[in-house]
């Protein structure tokens, strides 16, 4: 890997900005290796819960003209189960891995902080932005600033690692959002999760193409939401943003480095362009520095 495109993430060296997006290669450990192996610098696992769950039946992922949407249902086994993935993965690479975590309290999310202590993760990714479970939980808790702020607080007077608040596009005023996850201690920020949820219908079947109806949509249609947010967002934080959402192209991650992120999420370019996107990505991030004279990723400065 061309040291190059070395970057710093909350004090870790990744030897990409590309970060594997959570629960793009399934749950295994082999999966976010080979997302190393093929040139990412950091990898995200699925999100666990406290409790296994078998998620949703599929159909679950479908494809449309501006992307996929998905409606998985956050099948896992626990994360104490689901833990030996990450030892595994460490066992076999030292690139850092981003641990994602779903809860529905305050009190939930600090009983997962105590189980991802005793890992050898390197960051916790709060994923208080799911939209595929609305129905048995209600609203995203990343909805509600209060409910932002009082988890991340309670989490960080636990967690022994940095702390990356994932949040959702899905509500008008996510820059607020993201102010109350900063001053509750957040160390980074990951936007965005899916948007919607929304639905495609089989106009020959008469029925939503995901059996659960509705699922997030992710993919080239929500990358100007996230470029947006990431720009207006950096502006106010002095923490890294992790900008994710439709990045599938050099070009793509140049302008989200661009509108002020610090490293850069692939989910939905992994199934658009195979498990190589990575290195696919990162080559094009060097023409492109190579056809503006700039030496370094870390001279890709934002606008
Ligand atoms: C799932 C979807 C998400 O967007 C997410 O953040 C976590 C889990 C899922 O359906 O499993």
């Amino acid at each position: 890997m061309s040291n190059r495109l070395h970057k710093e993430f909350l004090g870790k060296r990744i030897q990409s900005p590309l970060v594997l997006a959570s629960g793009i290669m399934g749950i295994s450990y082999s999966g976010m290796l080979k997302a190393i192996e093929n040139g990412a610098g950091m990898v995200t696992t699925k999100s666990f819960t406290l409790e296994k769950r078998k998620g949703h039946d599929g159909p679950c992922v479908a494809e449309f003209s501006g992307g996929f949407i998905n409606s998985m249902g956050l099948s896992n086994s626990g994360l104490k189960e689901e833990l030996y993935e990450v030892e595994d993965f460490k066992a076999h690479s030292d690139a850092p891995v981003i641990l994602s975590v779903f809860g529905t309290t305050a009190e939930e999310f600090i009983t997962l902080t105590t189980i991802v202590n005793s890992s050898k993760a390197d960051f916790l990714e709060l994923n208080l932005s799911c939209p595929n479970v609305a129905d048995e939980f209600g609203t995203p808790l990343s909805a509600s600033k209060e409910i932002v702020s009082e988890i991340i607080k309670s989490v960080k007077l636990y967690a022994k690692i940095p702390v990356i608040a994932k949040l959702s596009p899905n509500t008008y005023n996510v820059g607020e959002i993201a102010i109350a996850a900063v001053d509750a201690g957040a160390d980074a920020l990951n936007l965005i999760n899916t948007l919607g949820p929304g639905m495609i219908i089989d106009i020959n079947a008469r029925k939503p193409v995901i059996l659960n109806k509705y699922g997030g949509i992710s993919g080239p249609a929500i990358k100007p939401i996230a470029i947006k947010l990431v720009y207006e967002i950096s502006r106010k934080v002095k923490i890294p943003i992790l900008g994710t959402g439709g990045l599938i192209s050099g070009n793509d991650v140049i302008e989200m480095l661009m509108a002020g992120a610090s490293a850069t999420g692939i989910g939905t370019g992994v199934y658009y362009r195979g498990i190589e996107v990575f290195n696919l990505i990162n080559m094009e991030i060097l023409q492109f520095m190579d056809e503006h004279e700039i030496e370094n990723v870390n001279d890709i400065k934002p606008i």
